[in-house]
């Protein structure tokens, strides 16, 4: 059986564009907790968005960044937290979700879904490269091994925002 969230964070991981911070604001409001995502936290305490801090610093520094911010989150609860999408890539950081007892739980979606939400917007430093799509296709192949050690994963089709949510409610109640 799947473990119950009970008192504990539940930690929506997975790629870009896999609906992170558009279901967990759904999940967090149907639970009456609150919700947070991490790279808006992230851009709330360095005063930059990612991309500037990208630009500014690199992958590397934005990793630690991100390992310190999670860290604290951890600490307290239960939220609901959405993730960036190498959070749990990055193995301090997925060791420290799951030391913490947080519920992860893995939206996984197919390159066509991921595609059409990423292609809208122009806030993924990772795909400034000349084949985006391409690139969508290596990180999914890289980082779905890992994804797959989520405590539960969730499918996260071309469906309402509201059904993939209920879909995570009833995996975590
Ligand atoms: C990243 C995903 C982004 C953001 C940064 C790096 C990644 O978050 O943290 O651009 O490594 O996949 P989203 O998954 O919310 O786009």
């Amino acid at each position: 059986a799947k473990a119950a969230l009970g008192r504990r964070n539940l930690v929506l991981v997975g790629l870009m564009g896999a609906g992170k911070s558009a279901i967990g604001r759904i999940v967090a409001q149907q639970l009456g907790l609150p919700f947070i995502d991490t790279d808006t936290e992230i851009e709330r305490v360095s005063r930059m968005t990612i991309p500037e801090l990208f630009a500014a610093y690199g992958e590397e520094e934005f990793r630690a960044l991100e390992t310190r911010v999670i860290k604290r989150l951890m600490r307290s609860g239960p939220r609901v937290v959405s993730t960036g999408g190498g959070a749990f890539i990055n193995d301090k950081t997925r060791k420290q979700i799951e030391r913490s007892g947080g519920l992860s739980v893995w939206l996984n979606a197919d390159l066509e879904v991921l595609w059409e939400r990423v292609n809208k917007r122009d806030n993924r430093p990772l795909l400034k490269t000349e084949n985006p799509k391409q690139t969508l296709k290596d990180l999914m192949d890289k980082r779905y091994p890992i994804y797959a050690l989520a405590d539960i994963t969730v499918q996260s089709r071309d469906e309402r925002k509201e059904v993939i949510a209920g879909e995570v409610l009833a995996a975590v109640i």
